[in-house]
């Protein structure tokens, strides 16, 4: 995991969109209050970031986006679909980008789907939009994929009603489609990502042989996905092992907390279980057994008598057992307070009066140690003469 993304980790964790709650207000708990009760429907909605490199059906492409045409019931003048649209009017359009050999029997190119018609108009012979598209990180995404999909507002067949909310609306509208598509594309064996950026698409307006009434509004990456990836979250192949996940883990906390409060020892679990608020369930936490990884760092331990006491005094100090000789006085957690408190027990002990400069320039333990050896080794060399730190 990059730095990266374990800040977006810390930030998901810590619900900041969830609304506090408080002992005294009045909360109703709901029947059926069991969080995840139906994992499949959870997992029917998931985005797909991989996927396998055998080609699409149309049969199954013609399923699939029949969740997105339209329906003519008796004695209705107007189709219905099954997402809603601000009056009814639908203005988004739905466009592919067929790669070669993405789709079975579909030569690649660029298609709109005809929600009236069921049937994919061609627009464009020929997969012409780079994989560059949506930048380096979704590359690898990219090259597997046999589709994109691109969802495209048609301002005039909105804005006449509604004005300046049109682009909102028409939004919202695709967020409904998209979600559809997800879910009924699990059921068909295709998987989608959904893409926040839409890359450098503008460029490419031609292509679709827009006007200025036609606006990109989301996108999707699209491919076949095996029964396996339907039934978990995430990679199938490329699940980070837990070693590396620790040792990143370790590398961001290290960044945060004193060195102190890292822990050494992690227990990776499949999920965190939450309460019926959706925070972490603290109580549930502590009683699940996890698979135990660590300990990701060495303590060395202490070899000469100098060593020894210096350990003895940041035992005491910082009230914790494990120090090891290779830390420093700042990775532990000290600060001014606790040097002062420091080099006074330095003082007691070795009869040495060092200066805070010292606890800075004598980086870790053992550097302290040795300082501390050879000034006394020079002391006793000049009998009860003060030696002056600086001539070390
Ligand atoms: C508006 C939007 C933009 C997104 N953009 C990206 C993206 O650029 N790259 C990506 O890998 N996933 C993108 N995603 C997918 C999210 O990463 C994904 O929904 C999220 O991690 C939750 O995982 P899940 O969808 O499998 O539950 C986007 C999702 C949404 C709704």
């Amino acid at each position: 995991m990059k730095k990266l993304d374990l800040e977006r980790l810390s930030l998901k964790l810590d619900h900041r969109a969830l609304r506090l709650t408080y002992p005294d207000e009045v909360e109703y708990l709901l029947p059926d209050q069991v969080f995840h009760t139906d994992k499949d429907a959870y997992l029917k909605r998931q985005s797909y970031k991989q996927f396998i490199s055998a080609p699409l059906e149309t049969r199954t492409l013609g399923k699939w986006l029949r969740c997105l045409s339209a329906y003519q019931p008796e004695y209705q003048v107007l189709p219905k679909y099954r997402y809603p649209s601000a009056g009814g009017l639908y203005p988004v359009q739905t466009y592919f980008s067929v790669k070669p050999g993405g789709v079975n029997g579909v030569e690649a190119g660029l298609y709109y789907y005809h929600p009236l018609k069921h049937r994919l108009v061609q627009i464009q012979v020929g997969h012409t939009l780079p994989d560059e598209l949506f930048g380096f990180k979704h590359k690898q995404i990219v090259q597997q994929a046999a589709f994109y999909i691109f969802l495209v507002g048609k301002m005039d067949a909105i804005e006449p009603i509604y004005g300046e909310y049109s682009r909102d609306f028409s939004m919202m509208e695709a967020g409904y489609m998209g979600q559809l598509l997800m879910e009924e594309g699990t059921d068909n064996g295709i998987g989608l990502c959904p893409m926040g950026h839409l890359g450098g698409i503008e460029k490419y307006r031609d292509l679709f042989q827009f006007d200025d009434n036609h606006i990109f509004l989301h996108c999707f990456i699209g491919g076949s996905i095996s029964p396996e990836q339907t039934k978990r979250w995430g990679s199938v192949t490329d699940a980070p092992k837990s070693e590396d996940q620790v040792n990143s883990l370790t590398e961001f906390l290290m960044q945060k907390l004193p060195y102190y409060m890292v822990p050494s020892l992690f227990n990776i679990l499949d999920s965190i279980p939450l309460t019926v608020n959706g925070k972490v369930d603290r109580e549930q936490l502590s009683s699940i057994q996890g698979k135990n990884v660590g300990l990701f760092r060495e303590i060395a331990l202490p070899r000469t008598e100098t060593e020894k006491k210096l350990i003895d005094i940041l035992q005491e100090i910082f009230q914790i057992r494990e120090i090891g000789i290779n830390q420093t006085f700042f990775e532990l957690g000290g600060d001014s307070l606790l040097a002062v408190r420091l080099l006074s027990r330095i003082q007691e002990i070795f009869q040495l009066e060092l200066s805070l400069r010292v606890l800075f320039e004598k980086k870790t333990i053992l550097d302290l140690a040795k300082y501390i050896d050879v000034l006394e080794g020079a002391i006793e060399f000049s009998g009860t003469e003060a030696v002056e730190e600086g001539a070390l």
